[in-house]
């Protein structure tokens, strides 16, 4: 760990970058199960609010393992660090005044948490959804093949069969994409964000 080192403020303060911009920063931080729908909702909420002409960006899980966190695999600690990552990465978005939108299955509550905490110290906002659907949903609606392998013990640790999932016992939004569709998911995800002030 680095030592001689001192953080460089910068010359513009969080509310005048917003100020100027117009715009708040925000992270959407979507957890549940592979094949939940993180990803589809994701897409849809991105081009939702660019379309909106508010700054968005998406950071999907499927995605960043192919560049900032392609050296990690699926281990608890690779897991753990992931979201650490992902977390420092989604406040730096969110105090750059992007509505951020992340999409991990980050199963861990305590990974999540930490997530949070990253943003709450930066007096960035944190919204969690749990993107929520049951195992056997999930299992057959299977879009990449991936519970169907984990069953046949060609992948380890996957979460829902062989890792854990620790859903959020108090999410912000709580989407049920068994019950609702990817529309409908978007405009409970919006409307929280307008009675929250931060759109
Ligand atoms: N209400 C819904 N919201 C999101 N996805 C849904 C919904 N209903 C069905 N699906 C389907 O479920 C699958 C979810 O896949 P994906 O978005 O890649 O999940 P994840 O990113 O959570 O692994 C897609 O094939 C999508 O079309
Ligand atoms: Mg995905």
């Amino acid at each position: 760990m680095a030592t001689d080192i001192t953080f460089h403020s910068g010359s513009v303060s969080l509310t005048e970058r917003e100020d100027i911009l117009k715009q708040k920063g925000v992270t959407i931080w979507l957890t549940g199960l592979s094949a939940s729908g993180k990803s589809t909702i994701a897409c849809a909420l991105e081009q939702h609010l660019l379309h909106m002409r508010k700054f968005s960006y998406r950071l999907d899980g499927d995605n960043i393992r192919f560049g900032l966190n392609r050296d990690l695999g699926f281990d608890e600690k690779s897991r753990n660090e992931n979201i650490r990552r992902i977390g420092e990465v989604s406040r730096l978005f969110a105090d750059a005044a992007c509505i951020t939108i992340t999409a991990f299955i980050s199963p861990y509550r305590a990974d999540r948490a930490i997530a949070r905490e990253i943003h709450e110290k930066a007096g960035l906002a944190f919204v969690e959804v749990f993107v929520d659907a049951p195992l056997n949903v999930v299992e057959r609606r299977d879009p990449k093949g991936l519970y169907k392998k984990a069953r046949a013990g060609e992948i380890k640790e996957f979460t829902g069969i062989t890792a854990p999932y620790e859903p959020p016992e108090i999410p912000d939004i709580h989407i049920k994409t068994d019950e609702c569709n990817v529309e409908e998911a978007v405009v409970m995800i919006v409307e929280y964000l307008n009675q929250q002030g931060y759109l």
